[in-house]
């Protein structure tokens, strides 16, 4: 057990009743600008609202307050061996299904659902084939809940560790919480970086982003990296918060990560095809880009 876990094992490490409650509050901070004041009806956001807000709040809380630097370089020492198990990319699909809660009746997408729907959407809109590829596998990291990780080390926006917080990033003040938020280094504006130094030298906070990026760094052209890894930098693809970190490089690439954004955020179809049909042109994508068995 790591420091972090015995500090929190007094916390309910779970505050959502599943990680689509994380979404589902982004795309409440960043609606479709698509349906804006057209289809949205206030009765949509009702139930979340009431029923949801406080457990997200609290996830928020429990991200902010243990995602230290240290967590996050312990969780890297430890993830980033990748010696916790080998499977072929479709046993993934099946174990990270697992992640259903069959006890919540608003959620009627599963973990496949989601990523089939934005790797469609991408192949629809007549994208690179590694693009798709990277929608089908882009929350994949999600199964670091499966390896006993808590909802806060494996989703949730991300942001950088070693430097100063900013406001943008959702409820920051939950950061007082957080014992980084003390040192006087850490919280100077490029804390332990150097201005434009690039994000490739920036330890984000830990979870699926970071994993899934290291597990398919070498098959990946590299914007479909980008994407996989700073999908939920909110605070940077969003707001801008971060541009003192990044170099020009860094800019280039996230065009390509606010091109992904929406495909993650509002792809849902209604009338998606089976994956039994889909199956054919995924089995050959994925053995076009990825080894027969992949490393977790
Ligand atoms: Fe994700
Ligand atoms: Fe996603």
């Amino acid at each position: 057990m790591n420091t972090n876990q015995i500090n929190s094992a007094n916390e309910n490490d779970s505050p959502l009743h599943n990680l689509e409650e994380w979404e589902a509050d982004v795309i409440n901070r960043y609606p479709d600008p698509s349906v804006i004041n057209k289809d949205k009806k206030e009765e949509d956001f009702r139930d979340y609202e009431k029923t949801e807000k406080d457990g997200v709040k609290e996830f928020y809380r429990l991200n902010h307050k243990y995602q230290t630097f240290d967590f996050v370089m312990q969780k890297k020492l430890d993830y980033l061996k990748f010696d916790k198990k080998e499977m072929p990319i479709w046993s993934a699909f099946d174990f990270l299904n697992e992640l259903v809660d069959d006890s919540d009746p608003d959620t009627d997408l599963d973990q496949m659902q989601h990523l089939v729907q934005t790797s469609e959407a991408i192949r629809n809109d007549g994208h690179p084939d590694w693009m798709v590829l990277v929608g089908l596998i882009h929350d994949m990291g999600k199964v670091l809940c499966l390896f006993g990780e808590p909802q806060w080390a494996v989703v949730g926006d991300t942001f950088p560790v070693g430097c100063a917080y900013s406001d943008k990033i959702v409820y920051p003040e939950f950061f007082k919480e957080n014992p980084d938020y003390n040192n006087k280094i850490y919280q100077a504006k490029l804390g332990v970086y150097t201005e434009n130094c690039g994000l490739d030298k920036v330890h984000m906070s830990w979870g699926h982003d970071e994993y899934v990026y290291h597990m398919m760094k070498d098959y990946i052209p590299e914007p479909g990296l980008y994407m996989l890894r700073y999908h939920s930098f909110y605070a940077q693809h969003r707001e801008n918060a971060y541009t003192h970190l990044m170099n020009e490089k860094d800019h280039e690439m996230f065009k390509w990560v606010a091109l992904f954004n929406p495909y993650d955020l509002y792809s849902k179809n209604p009338n998606q095809k089976s994956w039994e049909e889909l199956k054919p042109y995924y089995q050959e994508l994925v053995a076009k880009y990825l080894p027969l068995s992949l490393k977790f």
